[in-house]
């Protein structure tokens, strides 16, 4: 939108919040509170190795991407019932709500759960119910995207595949996640192909601790059509031209970023860069209980390192409904609201 009218800085935050807004890269198992866990853990009759909810937040200072994925997947191994999923993305649904979140694409990694005797129906069922409960109780829309883990191996992901089907009304997409160096997007090139012929939307983390090569072959091989974090691109000139040229959205994940160590602090982030290049950037929370904060945390602790302003907050906002899989007359509808709360905030 042009004639934007001007805000005055210390109006920002108030705009960032209120601003309607999507999310498009958010680990439903990311959202679980250190107090859901242990109220599930509880619940199941489960043992945590943590005395405390203090002590497990405690433990939430990582180093890279693995010193988190290793508590992760410990604190995901709670989730036993379908009640469970439900209430885990029930609570996120309702903090996305409060940040005036309309739409949200929400990533499973069902191997986390498979692999422990939890069966696919158990988990999809949950987050599914979730996702109808809160278009009619809260007024979001959910979908799901299902993640395989890429340090297992593509025949793995082609039985969680095979277990999806059933489910395949329920489910909107393909991801890829879990540690990525040493495990390159075109070791998973057969069922991201049949994924695709099966009529899914694909998308795959890449570039977030790996190298630019990686975030090719999420293009060319997996053929994918959002690249997830991606901020390893600015390396590479070529690549920032060809992300640019096809309006490759990337969903970018500051805080996510400044936790794991991918940046030093969260003012050398290179989010500027990528919208300054061109690129349809959007900005998300990853995993908000682990890294600090849901998406307006992102969203304003970003633009106060970054010195962002309100047309930042615009185009993110506005690539965020672009980028995401809703149909056309949606995205329409959003973009109205989004423009109709920034002709109308004084
Ligand atoms: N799984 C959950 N969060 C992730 C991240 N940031 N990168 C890769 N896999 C993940
Ligand atoms: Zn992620």
């Amino acid at each position: 939108m042009n004639l934007l009218k001007p805000v005055a800085p210390d109006r920002l935050p108030e705009l960032l919040k209120c601003m309607p807004k999507a999310e498009l890269h958010i680990h439903i198992e990311g959202s679980l509170e250190p107090e859901m866990i242990f109220a599930l853990a509880q619940r199941n009759g489960l043992a945590i190795p943590y005395s405390s909810v203090d002590e497990l937040r405690r433990a939430y200072a990582f180093t890279n991407l693995q010193s988190f994925l290793d508590i992760y997947y410990a604190g995901a191994s709670v989730l036993l019932k379908e009640q469970d999923f439900y209430d885990m993305a029930r609570a996120y649904l309702q903090k996305a709500a409060a940040d005036k979140v309309l739409h949200t694409e929400l990533f499973f990694d069902p191997q986390t759960h498979t692999v422990r005797g939890v069966s696919m129906e158990t988990v999809v069922g949950g987050l599914h119910r979730a996702c109808v409960d809160a278009q009619a109780e809260l007024g979001i829309s959910a979908s799901l995207i299902m993640c395989f883990l890429r340090h297992l191996s593509e025949e793995d992901a082609f039985e969680t595949l095979e277990q999806a089907l059933p489910f395949r009304d329920q489910i909107i997409g393909i991801g890829l996640d879990s540690g990525e160096v040493g495990n390159p997007p075109e070791k998973f090139a057969r069922v991201f192909a049949r994924s695709r012929e099966l009529g899914f939307h694909l998308v795959a983390h890449a570039g977030e601790e790996g190298p630019p090569a990686y975030v090719w072959t999420a293009l060319d091989v997996l053929k994918v059509e959002r690249i997830d974090h991606g901020v390893q691109s600015s390396r590479d000139a070529a690549l920032m031209q060809r992300l640019a040229r096809d309006r490759i959205p990337l969903t970018v994940c500051p805080l996510s970023n400044l936790k794991l160590c991918v940046v030093p602090e969260l003012a050398a982030h290179n989010l500027r860069q990528l919208l300054d290049a061109g690129l349809v950037a959007t900005v998300n929370s990853d995993d908000p209980t682990y890294f600090g904060g849901y998406l307006n945390d992102n969203f304003t602790q970003t633009f106060a390192a970054l010195g962002l302003d309100a047309q930042h907050a615009y185009t993110l906002a506005r690539n965020s409904f672009e980028a995401s899989f809703i149909d056309e007359s949606a995205k329409r509808r959003y973009i109205d609201q989004l423009n109709e709360t920034f002709a109308s905030f004084q």
